[in-house]
């Protein structure tokens, strides 16, 4: 579900990589792209649009055609038998519907009825990193800020980027249409809503789901949320609290966004000792890592893979 798009796009990608195993594939998204055809695997399959008649005979839905979608065609789906792999955040925190990221709590899938959810893309970027280190010396307190590639914002916001940046280059006019700010030489907070506590809804993902996935409902978590003018790969600043002092500084490498880009790792480096902690318990360190494969399409495929 949601084939077209950014996440889509990498889904059809990783299939072919990891050489899935599967009888057949079904290609849906909206009625707009019912007809096109994209490859996979070497065959060239049409695009189908999604309908409550999708499903029947289908066994594992891999979804990213937006939240509302998901809220409206999930149910039709586990009806008709599949077992979903969610990655928008209809379902992430609803307690029935495990959120799972393979590396930390894969255990979780077990509990399934159906629905299983993907986490948010910079909550995956963080969570891979932070948790082998959790797991030795548990965290008491993270403070994150992100630096967010357009294409968290889908395929579209992509394309707006490339246009905005040769606009704003040639002198023309450019108004954004995905976006709610010019992103080409720009910064802005990420373009989702912010409550009445000032938090956007990203930064409140981030703190939700880590504790869920993490098992953790009493981790100290605070987030500042950034979009940035890169294409592809967020990058994080993460500052760690332990719960005893941690010693251990490895490497000085500054991971990238075009070194993350397409790859399947969290890129992490800029390792420090944090010198405002002086008992000794507090690491810094700054991670950047592919969010449309390691946090969606490649996570939820692990999600599969496990199933
Ligand atoms: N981009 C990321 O890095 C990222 C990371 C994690 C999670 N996600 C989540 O994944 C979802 C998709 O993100 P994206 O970036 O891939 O967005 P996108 O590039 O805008 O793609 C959206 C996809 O959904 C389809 N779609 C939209 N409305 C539909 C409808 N009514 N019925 C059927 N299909 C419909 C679109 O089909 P058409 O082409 O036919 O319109 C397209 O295939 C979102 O919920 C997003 O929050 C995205």
């Amino acid at each position: 579900m949601g084939v077209t798009g950014a996440v889509g796009t990498e889904f059809l990608k990783i299939l072919e990589e990891r050489n899935f195993e599967m009888a057949s594939l079904k290609l849906l998204a909206s009625i707009r792209s019912a007809g096109k055809k994209l490859a996979c695997r070497g065959e060239e399959l049409p695009v189908e649009e999604l309908t409550e008649e999708s499903f029947g005979d289908v066994d594992l839905v891999l979804a990213s055609a937006g939240g509302g979608v998901s809220k409206k065609f999930a149910p039709a789906a586990v009806t008709a038998g599949a077992v979903v792999v969610d990655n928008t955040s209809a379902f992430r925190m609803d307690p029935d519907v495990p959120l799972v990221v393979p590396e930390v709590n894969a255990e979780d899938i077990k509990t399934h009825n159906g629905i299983i959810a993907n986490p948010n893309c910079s909550t995956i970027v963080m969570n891979v990193p932070v948790w082998p280190l959790h797991k030795v010396n548990p965290v008491r307190r993270i403070i994150v800020s992100t630096y967010q590639a357009v294409s968290g914002a889908g395929a579209k916001a992509m394309a707006e980027l490339e246009a905005g940046a040769r606009a704003q280059l040639e002198g023309k006019e450019f108004t954004p249409r995905e976006l709610p700010h010019p992103a080409a030489f720009n910064v802005f907070s990420h373009d989702s809503e912010i409550g009445e506590d000032g938090y956007n809804v990203e930064e409140r993902k981030m703190i939700l789901e880590t504790r869920k996935i993490f098992h953790c409902p009493g981790i100290l978590i605070t987030a500042t949320c950034v979009r940035v003018p890169v294409m592809r790969a967020h990058s994080e600043s993460i500052n760690l609290q332990f719960s005893n002092p941690i010693t251990d500084r490895e490497k000085n490498y500054f991971p990238m966004p075009l070194d993350a880009s397409g790859q399947d790792d969290i890129l992490v480096g800029r390792i420090r000792q944090d010198l405002s902690q002086p008992d000794g318990r507090g690491i810094e360190m700054f991670v950047s890592g592919d969010q449309i494969r390691k946090g969606a399409a490649l996570n939820a495929v692990q999600i599969a893979e496990l199933l």
